[in-house]
């Protein structure tokens, strides 16, 4: 059902990621006059605070974590704030919040950023209170579970209160631009999908780089590694992305259909096909960095660092490596997706110089925006060998030709989405179940094998098995 909401309920509010992405989103929001003046945003927490004091802690955040340029009318932003304390484990006070919520005929958008611990105890306090009527949408920050069956007792608790059509599952890189231009550029060109299939694409690399560490993040980190963490769900929404058959409309049905068809097609990853590294001490961009032990305080075996050889087993894909890596303490922060193209069937070029490479689509997602097509081009001169061919970048840096565009936090599209209930960019229950069945396998499998995760040195591009993973076949990982 669409309504636009006027009331956004934000549990979790005084927590990091409220205060770093969902308070400057929504001020940005509203310097913008991208929210409608009568939306009311209400934060609960087990702080006990008053509303003067929210607001001066929303302020602080503000200043912090949101570019001075982009705090326009902050004042006027702040007065949209109110809030209330609340444990959420404990029935009694949801009748209050519901009091401070008000009415919620012209809708209430609920934002859970609390550990997932939470989640039933809070679902059940809101149904208490009448905040599960319906015009109330529901929207869950992740960890969604740590497997396939802690995630549908998830589900199956929210899915009591709220039906599918009204539940917002988030994963931020769906609200990141260039994500949404990897649609872009499939479905709005015509050059691409003639050739985006098996006989034409040689493999495909997915890469998210980062260079933090634990970011104090120490418990949560430890217990999920980065297969959880980044794989389950960021990296197979690349993926799945990239892989996907063209859908009928951009709308949420359509294109999550397509997705969830991809992910189910996921091929169970074979032993010897996965590599896990843990960084120890090293230099990231000169500086020195802890290892992951000592961030930790204690030996562990979890991953930070995970590459993966998968499949995607239909008739587009049909023998078609994805190359999946992301790690902690990489020497950079980047996330790029690598379409390598197979090499022409025959080459006219004979002689010294004329050595062919096939083309390469770069998606560049972050840091940088930009899109690189590589083409095999003659070298200039009068070579009297033949033709020296060398290859040479198309580019489009997005920031250059969008250059008046505004810098968006992901979290912008999702909160303005899931206040105007527009559910495309965010996460079917299906497609959840069958990213975490692909992942419980991978689990199962390290598992079996008492897999221990292969040292690296902070800075360095993870294990060298990582690199044998990919060179075996041939191919080189994009650097
Ligand atoms: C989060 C992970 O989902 O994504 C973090 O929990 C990770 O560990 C973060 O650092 C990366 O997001 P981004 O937008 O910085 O690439």
């Amino acid at each position: 059902m669409s309504f636009t909401a006027d009331r956004l309920l934000l549990f979790g509010a005084t927590g990091d990621l409220a205060q770093r992405m969902l308070l400057p989103s929504l001020c940005a929001l509203h310097a913008d006059e991208l929210i409608h003046p009568d939306l009311k945003i209400i934060g609960t927490a087990r702080s006990d605070l008053d509303d003067n004091g929210y607001r001066q802690f929303a302020r602080e955040a503000l200043e912090k974590h949101l570019p001075a340029n982009r705090r326009g009318g902050m004042a006027g932003f702040l007065n949209r704030l109110s809030y209330q304390p609340l444990d959420a484990t404990t029935l009694e006070g949801y009748t209050e919040l519901a009091n401070k919520v008000g009415p919620t005929g012209q809708g209430l958008a609920i934002f859970l950023s609390t550990a997932p611990s939470l989640f039933e105890p809070t679902i059940k306090g809101l149904q208490h209170a009448g905040l599960d009527g319906e015009t109330v949408r529901m929207c869950l920050e992740k960890p969604l579970g740590t497997d396939l069956g802690s995630s549908c007792e998830i589900n199956d608790a929210v899915a009591s209160a709220y039906p599918e059509e009204r539940i917002f599952r988030i994963d931020h890189y769906l609200g990141k631009e260039t994500v949404q231009n990897l649609l872009a550029l499939r479905f709005a060109n015509l050059m691409f999908e003639p050739l985006w299939n098996a006989a034409h694409i040689d493999h495909v690399q997915i890469t998210v780089g980062e260079t933090v560490g634990l970011e104090g993040r120490v418990a949560f980190y430890d217990d999920a590694g980065a297969l959880r963490d980044m794989v389950q769900n960021h990296m197979l929404q690349l993926l799945a992305l990239v892989a996907m058959e063209p859908p009928g409309h951009f709308d949420a049905t359509a294109v999550r259909d397509e997705k969830v068809k991809v992910l189910r097609s996921l091929r169970k990853v074979a032993a010897g096909q996965t590599v896990t590294g843990q960084y120890r001490a090293g230099a990231i961009k000169g500086e020195a960095v802890p290892g992951y032990d000592d961030e930790l305080g204690k030996d562990s075996d979890t991953e930070t660092f995970v590459a993966i050889k998968a499949h995607v087993d239909n008739w587009r894909w049909k023998g078609v490596p994805f190359y999946l890596r992301t790690g902690k303490r990489l020497p950079q922060r980047v996330t790029e997706i690598v379409v390598q193209f197979r090499c022409v069937p025959h080459s006219i070029f004979a002689g010294k110089g004329a050595t062919m490479q096939p083309n390469t689509l770069v998606i560049g997602i972050q840091p940088e925006e930009n899109i690189t097509l590589s083409l095999m081009a003659k070298v200039p001169g009068l070579d009297r060998e033949g033709i020296r061919l060398r290859q040479v970048p198309l580019n489009i840096a997005m920031p250059d030709v969008f250059s008046g565009a505004v810098r968006r936090i992901a979290y912008e599209r999702l909160l303005l989405d899931l206040i105007e209930g527009d559910q495309t960019l965010f996460v079917r229950r299906d497609e959840v179940e069958a990213q975490w069945e692909w992942i419980d396998a991978i689990r199962g499998l390290w598992d079996a094998e008492e897999l221990k995760p292969k040292t690296y040195t902070a800075g360095s591009w993870g294990p060298s098995a990582a690199i044998a993973l990919a060179e075996r076949d041939g191919v080189t990982w994009h650097e």
